[in-house]
């Protein structure tokens, strides 16, 4: 006979028949929680340098440098060989794009995505901050990503599928005139950066049968373009992905944990924007 420590008696690791990792017990919810929490004021902490003049890689070195100090480990440095700490995509640039020497300027978007190792649990969030005054174009754009996070958010229920997720966000952004990109999805977070469930945010009938069980923790993490849904890699650095046709590109990303009442938003910052915030 096995005893095991705590007051909960320990639940299967995976969802029956599935590789989707459930975190069913209070002691991993309280460690996720705390994940995303300090994930989340990280964002908070970086909010205000993201200003006209400065650069991506003082964006990020900021971020590394918090990360240590409060003893915790940034998730992208050295993942799958990425050069560093955070990802900031301007513009044209979809997700993973590599800091550098460029500097923002007025009319910018750029996507700041952060994840944190706290005490081997992974918080992933990221916003697109609006630098100076933006075409409108692009703050409706913006918009629209910001909005079809929430729209995602929705679609959720305990025991409900993938595809619910995926059908919500990308009927949102057909509607208002975007494509939604395929090459890149949400995912599964917890011990690991990313883990099963994919969440792809268009109907994908394959993946989108998966069942969302209470204790499953995953992004939701919507990339809306301008023109075409098509991607591309950066031959030269193999991880900036761009739009095919230049245009503009917007994200906003939660992790997210579904209890048995419903979603509960793990990543909420205390200054960043809100459901319902207008751009
Ligand atoms: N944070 C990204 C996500 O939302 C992943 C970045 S992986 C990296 O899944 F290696 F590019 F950092
Ligand atoms: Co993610
Ligand atoms: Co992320």
């Amino acid at each position: 006979m096995t005893f095991f420590r705590g007051n909960t008696i320990r639940p299967p690791v995976v969802a029956p028949h599935t590789k989707i990792p459930i975190y069913a017990n209070l002691v991993d919810r309280e460690a996720i929680r705390a994940a995303c929490r300090f994930n989340a004021q990280v964002m908070d902490f970086i909010r205000p340098h993201i200003q006209i003049g400065i650069s991506t890689s003082e964006i990020d070195e900021l971020v590394y440098n918090y990360t240590i100090e409060q003893g915790h480990t940034p998730a992208c440095l050295g993942y799958n060989g990425y050069p560093n700490t955070i990802c900031t995509s301007v513009n044209e640039v979809v997700c993973h794009g590599v800091p550098g020497g460029y500097r923002l300027k007025d009319a910018d978007i750029v996507n700041i995505d952060l994840t944190t190792i706290v005490r081997g649990w992974h918080g992933d969030q990221s916003e697109t901050f609006l630098v100076g005054n933006v075409s409108p174009e692009a703050r409706r754009l913006v918009q629209a990503a910001f909005d079809s996070l929430w729209v995602g958010i929705h679609a959720i229920k305990p025991f409900g599928r993938v595809i619910d997720i995926g059908r919500a966000i990308y009927r949102f952004a057909k509607d208002q005139g975007y494509e939604i990109v395929r090459e890149f999805q949400g995912h599964g977070v917890g011990r690991a950066f990313h883990q099963e469930p994919g969440i792809p945010h268009f109907p994908d009938q394959q993946t989108g049968k998966a069942v969302i069980r209470p204790g499953t923790c995953f992004t939701i993490e919507p990339m809306l373009n301008e023109g075409t849904w098509k991607t591309e890699v950066d031959i030269t650095d193999g991880w900036t992905v761009r739009t095919q046709d230049r245009r503009l590109s917007a994200q906003f990303e939660h992790t997210i944990l579904m209890t048995e009442k419903g979603p509960e938003i793990m990543t909420l910052t205390k200054d960043g924007p809100r459901e319902g915030h207008k751009f």
